[in-house]
């Protein structure tokens, strides 16, 4: 018998993941340019350069940097119209943000329950939710997997809603061949440090309404319009613009964002073809409508019943100690943080969501860069786990 590394044996694997992020001489040329040009901040030409190559890369009409993803997501709510008042439909298995947005505008979030096989809202769910109030609904692609937009677009039409993307995680990701944040009226992207496209912060608006894309430059310029003085602000705005440092170095790393995106969805896919082979953990299902999955994060739901009975807790520490880093991810549904108890949120009934806190693991996205030859080391780990089961500390 094998010992496992968890009591002492040799891990599977010792040499590190790759990194994230990941930079070279690009980087450092282009943020040498901008500080050479002495103007540093939002309205220096490389901002816009990079709005236009992620607008194009995405198919956007009109692409807007912004300084995160939070505020850019709460922008996209106050553009459409969203305020005091106001239900915003949610899912409750997210990032915090996704429903802060909605509570800074002085809106509701409504958390209607999300898919057991992709984490994503279930728009068969939302129609319960609606009430006069709703204004929008705001899908998350968990994970860069693309939720139901055929499904939520008709709803949103046949009761005349917005429909706000959270696309935090979802660079690159398509939805029979329309990239994400295109779909609905407004797409919000994160380009905070862990994500799939980093400048450490920032975020991004795409929108294919002129008005809209109008209404969101204006706000992220303190209520400017485009052709007014410096000191006249037609509207209540903000700052959110990018800083030039910020869009140096995002234009360096969009030059390796297709070769990036092509890695993750091929280990992504050899990983899944061996886990449909493992009793006890679960692939989460990939649409056929889904071409492009960023995989911002890599997620397989366990069941300790193919494991015989061992908690997933004990699972992921033997996992991790075997060099493979993974972790749980949330504990609970957003509705059970404290600024999002009722009454500052409505709850529908969310069995799912409460079920995939205590099922999930998930495995970062800089791991998915990795040579394909490396997936084996997961799946070496998880066999040798398997193998010793009955050696896995309790
Ligand atoms: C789903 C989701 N939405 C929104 C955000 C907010 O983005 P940021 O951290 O850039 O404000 C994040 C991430 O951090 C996220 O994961």
């Amino acid at each position: 018998m094998t010992k496992l590394a968890i009591s002492g044996g040799v891990p599977v694997r010792t040499k590190p993941w790759p990194r994230w992020p990941q930079w070279d001489g690009r980087e450092r040329q282009r943020v040498l340019e901008v500080l050479e040009s002495g103007e540093w901040g939002g309205f220096n030409p490389v901002v816009r350069e990079f709005e236009q190559i992620f607008g194009k890369r995405h198919q956007a009409k009109h692409c807007l940097a912004a300084t995160n993803g939070t505020l850019s997501l709460e922008a996209a709510l106050r553009v459409v119209g969203v305020g005091h008042g106001d239900e915003v439909i949610v899912p409750p298995y997210t990032f915090i943000a996704t429903a802060n947005a909605v509570r800074l505008t002085g809106a509701t979030p409504v958390f209607v329950d999300i898919e057991p096989d992709t984490y994503n809202i279930d728009a068969t769910k939302i129609e319960a939710a609606l009430s006069p109030k709703t204004k929008a609904i705001m899908p998350v692609h968990f994970a860069g997997l693309p939720a139901d937009m055929d499904a939520i677009m008709a709803l949103a039409q046949q009761h005349n809603l917005f429909v706000i993307e959270d696309a935090a995680h979802a660079h690159g990701s398509t939805w029979r061949g329309r990239p994400m944040g295109t779909l609905g009226h407004i797409g919000s992207f994160s380009l905070q440090a862990s994500k799939n496209l980093t400048a450490g912060e920032g975020g991004i608006l795409l929108t294919n309404h002129d008005d809209l894309a109008q209404k969101l430059w204006s706000y992220i310029n303190q209520g400017r319009s485009p052709e007014g003085a410096w000191y006249e602000h037609e509207s209540l705005g903000s700052n959110l613009r990018l800083t030039g440092w910020q869009a140096a170095i995002l234009l360096a790393q969009m030059e390796r964002f297709d070769e990036q995106l092509a890695r993750r969805q091929q280990n992504a896919r050899h990983l899944n073809a061996f886990l449909e082979e493992i009793d006890g953990l679960e692939p989460m299902r990939w649409d056929t409508r889904v071409e492009n999955h960023s995989h911002h994060l890599f997620m397989m739901r366990y069941d300790a019943t193919g494991f015989q009975g061992l908690a997933r807790e004990q699972f992921v520490a033997a996992l991790r100690a075997e060099g493979v880093p993974c972790s749980t991810g949330y504990a609970q549904p957003l509705y059970k943080q404290p600024p999002l108890n009722e009454p500052y949120s409505r709850i529908m009934p969310c069995p799912v969501a409460e079920k995939a806190c205590q099922e999930v693991i998930w495995i970062g996205q800089s791991m998915l860069l990795a040579d394909p030859s490396e997936m084996d080391d997961i799946v070496q780990a998880v066999v040798k786990i398997r193998e010793n089961i009955q050696a896995v500390p309790v």
